[in-house]
Parts: structure tokens; sequence; C-alpha cells
């Protein structure tokens, strides 16, 4: 059986609150479609669309409602109970980032390729130490060759236990994993990227 390091989200019982949180601000009726939309800007019509950490479903419910054909992937058991409570025709696999399949995928009756991939709201900032890299090799090789990705998060400042990530070093890391940034920005309505600000919005696709 393969091995997976614990993530920095496991480690910590602090983000519990995440779940709750949002739930509160749906019903609530704010935004929390911002990352979507910007992915439906990238997206084909119609488009394939693998939501990498996709939590209690918003970002993946909000682009099924776009039209996309959309999956979840996460490994909190508790959060895809909300998530299939909360959006119950959305569907999620129980899976690791940082060893997820096409194979796998295939197996869950969710092939890839995928059109876009998004990764966003600071899951690579709460992956296993020193899996960064891995998981950008899986997600590189669910992506279509003309598909693209979509990563967002905290370069500092970002949710407990999270790790400081610099703009620089994620291209490091993306480039050792057969990917290129086309564009980013510093928020997902496209305000200009800031390398002393806080958070980055990376658009990628395969080298
Ligand atoms: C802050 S939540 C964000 C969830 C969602 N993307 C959103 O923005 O609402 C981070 C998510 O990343 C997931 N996660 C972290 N590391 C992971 C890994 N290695 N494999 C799968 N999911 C992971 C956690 O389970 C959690 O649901």
């Amino acid at each position: 059986m393969n091995h997976s390091p614990q993530t920095r989200w496991e480690a910590t019982e602090a983000h519990r609150g995440y779940g709750p949180h949002f739930e509160a601000l749906r019903t609530s009726g704010a935004d929390i479609e911002g990352e979507a939309r910007l992915a439906d800007v990238l997206a084909p019509r119609n488009a394939r669309i693998l939501d990498a950490g996709s939590g209690m479903g918003r970002i993946g419910a909000a682009l099924q409602i776009r039209g996309h054909r959309v999956v979840g992937v996460d490994l909190d058991a508790d959060l895809i109970v909300q998530s299939k409570a909360t959006y119950p025709d959305l569907p999620v696999v129980q899976g690791r980032l940082d060893l997820i399949t096409p194979a796998d995928l295939e197996a869950a009756g969710e092939p890839a390729p995928f059109d876009i991939i998004v990764c966003v709201g600071n899951v690579m900032v709460l992956l296993a130490p020193d899996t960064e890299q891995t998981v950008l090799v899986r997600l590189h090789d669910l992506l279509a060759p003309d598909g693209r990705l979509l990563v967002g998060f905290h370069t500092q400042g970002g949710p407990p236990n999270s790790r400081r990530y610099s703009p620089a070093e994620f291209a490091d890391d993306a480039a050792s994993a057969g990917l290129v940034i086309e564009s980013r920005f510093a928020t997902y309505d496209l305000q200009p990227f800031d390398p002393d600000g806080d958070y980055v919005v990376n658009i990628l696709r395969r080298s």
C-alpha cells in the first residue's frame, strides 16, 4: 500500500471551523463563488473540471451551475459528508492529491483528462510538507494537453499551520512538475500580481 505523509490540514484541529464558516456564508447569501467565476472564464463551455481539494464543495458546485462536468477530490471524510449533504449532485472522490492517478479517477467513474483543474482556497499551503512538487506532477498528469490549472493560495499569513510559500518557490516547483505559469494575479478578480503581497493566483499550462 502506498504511504502518504500527514498533511498540514490533518496535523491541526484548527481547521475544524472551515466547514461551519462556509456553511454560514452560504446560507447568508454571501459571495463564495469568486474562484469559480475565474475558472469559468478559463474553461471551454461544458468543460470537464477537477476541483482538487474540494472541501465543502462550494467551488465545484458553482462550476456545475455554470454547465460544467465537475468532480471533487478531497481527503477529509467529514468535509465530504458536508459536501454531499449541501451539494448532493456534486460527485466527490475521497483521495490524496499526492497519490491520485488517472486510474484512480477512472475506477471512480470520473476519468481524466480535465480541461480545467482548480486547486484553490489554500490547498497548496496545507499539503503534507515536501509534497508540493509531487502534487503538481499528479495534477499535471490529470490535465488535458491544452488544459489549464488555476492555483491560488496565501504566500504568507495563511490559515493555521499553513506554510509560507513564495511565488518564486511555487514557480520552481511548477517548472519541475512540467508546468509553466502563464499568468498570475493578486486576486480572483485579477488585481495585478504583487510580489510583496500575501496572496497569489496562478494560471498554469503543461509546458
Ligand atoms: C482550506 S480547505 C479549502 C477547500 C476548498 N478548496 C475551498 O476553497 O473551499 C483545504 C482543503 O484541502 C484539503 N487537502 C489538503 N491536503 C490535501 C491532500 N493532500 N489531498 C487531498 N485534499 C487535501 C483539505 O482536506 C481541505 O478540504
